[in-house]
C-alpha cells in the first residue's frame, strides 16, 4: 500500500502499489527497453500505453494522490513511489502539487515520460547556456513554456530540456505520473536558482519509501 502507516511492512522496491494498470505500464516499459535501442524511440514507443494509463480512472490510491505536509521539496508537494526497480533502472511515481504551488527548478538525469492525470500544470523549461563544468553555477534561460492538462505528456531526454519547474494552475491539486529510467527521488539531482545562477545538490525523496542511504545523508 502507499500509506506507510499500513500494518504490514511496506515494500521498498518492486510494486509499491498493486494495480493491473501499473503492472501493464511497467511490463510494457520493460519490453520497450529490451527491444528499442534509443531513449527517444523508447519514449515514442511508450506514448500509447502511457496515454491509456492517464485516461484510466481508479487505479491511483487516495494515499498517493494527496499533498504531503512533510515534503522535502516544500509547498506540500507529494512524491509517491508506485514502482521502483531495485537496481535503480526504472521508477513510476505520482507527483501531487497543491493548488498554486510550484516545484523548485530541478533536473532529472534520466530519460522518461511525464503526463498529467488530474488538474493542470504550467511547465517552464530552461536551456543551459554554460558548459556545466562549474558544479555550483548554471546560466539558464527560459526555452519553453507550456500548459498541460489531463492526458498531455512530455518527454525527458537529458541533457535537452532536462531543467524545469511546474506549477499547478487548476483549482484542484495537479497530479502528474512520471516514468523515468532511474530511481528519481533517491538520486542526488540539482536545484537551480535561475536568477542568481546557483546550483544546489538535492534529493526529493519519496513520501512512502526510504532511499537506500536515508539516515546517513540529509536530502533536501
Ligand atoms: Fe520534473
Amino acid at each position: 500500500m502507499c500509506d506507510a502507516g499500513d500494518h504490514h511492512v511496506p515494500a521498498r522496491y518492486g510494486f509499491l502499489v498493486e494495480a493491473l494498470e501499473i503492472r501493464a505500464i511497467i511490463d510494457e516499459t520493460q519490453r520497450v527497453i529490451r527491444t528499442v535501442r534509443s531513449d527517444a524511440d523508447r519514449v515514442e514507443a511508450l506514448r500509447p500505453a502511457f496515454a491509456r494509463l492517464l485516461a484510466t480512472d481508479g487505479w491511483l490510491p487516495e494515499a498517493c494522490a494527496k499533498p504531503d505536509a512533510a515534503s522535502r521539496m516544500g509547498g506540500g508537494i507529494g512524491q509517491y513511489a508506485l514502482y521502483r526497480a531495485e537496481d535503480s533502472s526504472l521508477c513510476l511515481f505520482s507527483l501531487v502539487v497543491p493548488v498554486g504551488a510550484e516545484t523548485p527548478v530541478h533536473d532529472h538525469l534520466a530519460w522518461g515520460i511525464v503526463g498529467v492525470y488530474q488538474g493542470a500544470q504550467d511547465e517552464t523549461v530552461y536551456r543551459r547556456l554554460d558548459d556545466g563544468r562549474d558544479a555550483d553555477r548554471a546560466a539558464l534561460e527560459v526555452s519553453k513554456r507550456q500548459t498541460l492538462k489531463r492526458g498531455e505528456c512530455y518527454a525527458l531526454l537529458p541533457p535537452v530540456d532536462d531543467i524545469h519547474f511546474v506549477k499547478t494552475i487548476s483549482q484542484v491539486p495537479s497530479i502528474s505520473i512520471h516514468l523515468l529510467a532511474n530511481d528519481t527521488a533517491c538520486v542526488w539531482r540539482h536545484r537551480f536558482d535561475p536568477a542568481s545562477g546557483t546550483v544546489t545538490p538535492c534529493r526529493s525523496g519519496y513520501a512512502n519509501a526510504p532511499c537506500p542511504d536515508d539516515g546517513h545523508k540529509t536530502g533536501s
